[in-house]
């Protein structure tokens, strides 16, 4: 084939390909590939410099009419386009729907955010309104108040994060029950999530920074049979309903009696094991004393839960340290 009909050609099918142009996208695409500073009507001027002497006017003259056809056509097109205007856009092709989307990387809540959440729901069926209390404390919330003497071994400066004489972060959220005690009058119901600090060893179950739920419920008439089905209803809720629950008995200074929570869970081996998850018993009457509550008239319930384990437990999580490491391949299964 002659240069020459190479020129026809491509004439013909850079005119066929730019009558099927309709939006202005496709139309810079045209024009880049054929008139572009490396398109196609380029190249083959280029490609006549090894043309034979003889035959260079013709074919020189050719690809010229090529270059201003082209490029008035194109200049036509352009202007047909642009009075069409959103009428163009419109017989575009359509979105294909059907087509598989590319999922955006988009990030959502840690597993511990959503299990608060998930806690504050369940809670709030029940009755229960969120408190928060501040993470640096003072020995009058996170101790005296909560009835724990000096000589208490949970007051060893060694077992917590002091800051300064007198201030600290907190080591247990039933700091929050204090603050909202002594600033709300009886009945009160409320639970309050959030981060505890205590200096142990990390290993697969202990970590110097984690987060319990703390509850508490004061009115007339509160008994220790409302903390066990109110405690009873919670782990049913977040577990669910297969699993069991018992009460040991327990010591802890700012509730009497006092009692320890375990959650019987039954595995696909057929096998059952008890998993403890926290503390809870009746307001000791020191702690309704120091916040000005009447305890002859008032009595109320309190628990404070491990909310690691809780997670750990749900989705099998082996060791705690998952939690806090940001690795996305761990992150995004929740
Ligand atoms: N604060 C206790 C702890 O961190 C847990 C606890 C036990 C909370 C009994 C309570 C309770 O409210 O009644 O070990």
């Amino acid at each position: 084939m002659s240069l020459l009909d190479d020129i026809k050609d491509l004439r013909a099918t850079a005119t066929e390909a730019l009558g099927k142009v309709d939006i202005a996208d496709t139309l810079e695409a045209w024009r880049i590939k054929y008139l572009g500073t490396k398109g196609l009507v380029k190249a083959a001027m280029q490609s006549l410099r090894n043309a034979p002497r003889e035959e260079k006017p013709a074919l020189g003259q050719a690809a010229n009419q090529l270059k201003v056809a082209l490029t008035e056509a194109f200049e036509a097109q352009k202007k047909k386009l642009g009075s069409l205007g959103s009428k163009a856009k419109k017989t575009a092709p359509k979105l294909d729907v059907t087509l598989p989307g590319n999922r955006p990387k988009i990030g959502h809540a840690h597993i511990i955010s959503q299990t608060v959440s998930e806690i504050c729901e369940i809670c709030a069926r029940m009755g229960f309104e969120v408190a928060y209390g501040p993470e640096v404390e003072d020995e009058l919330h996170n101790f005296i108040d909560l009835n724990i003497p000096e000589s208490h071994p949970a007051r060893d400066p060694l077992d917590n994060f002091y800051l300064y004489p007198g201030a600290m972060l907190r080591s247990q959220t039933s700091t929050v029950q204090i603050r909202v005690m002594e600033n709300t009058e009886p009945p009160v119901r409320i639970i309050a999530p959030g981060r505890v600090y205590r200096p142990d060893t990390v290993d697969a179950t202990h970590s110097f920074m984690f987060h319990q739920v703390e509850g508490l419920y004061v009115d007339e008439g509160v008994t220790m049979s409302d903390l066990k089905t109110t405690l009873d209803q919670f782990c049913k809720a977040y577990f669910g309903h297969e699993v069991e629950t018992r009460f040991r008995p327990s010591f802890f200074p700012f509730t009497e009696p006092s009692a320890e929570i375990d959650v019987l869970f039954h595995y696909k081996d057929g096998s059952t094991r008890w998993i403890e998850l926290g503390g809870c018993g009746m307001v000791d009457p020191n702690v309704l004393k120091a916040v000005n509550y009447d305890p002859e008239k008032y009595t109320g319930f309190a628990f404070g839960l491990g909310i690691e384990r809780m997670v750990m437990r749900r989705h099998n999580i082996p060791d705690i340290r998952f939690l806090y490491e940001s690795d996305v391949r761990f992150l995004h299964q929740f």
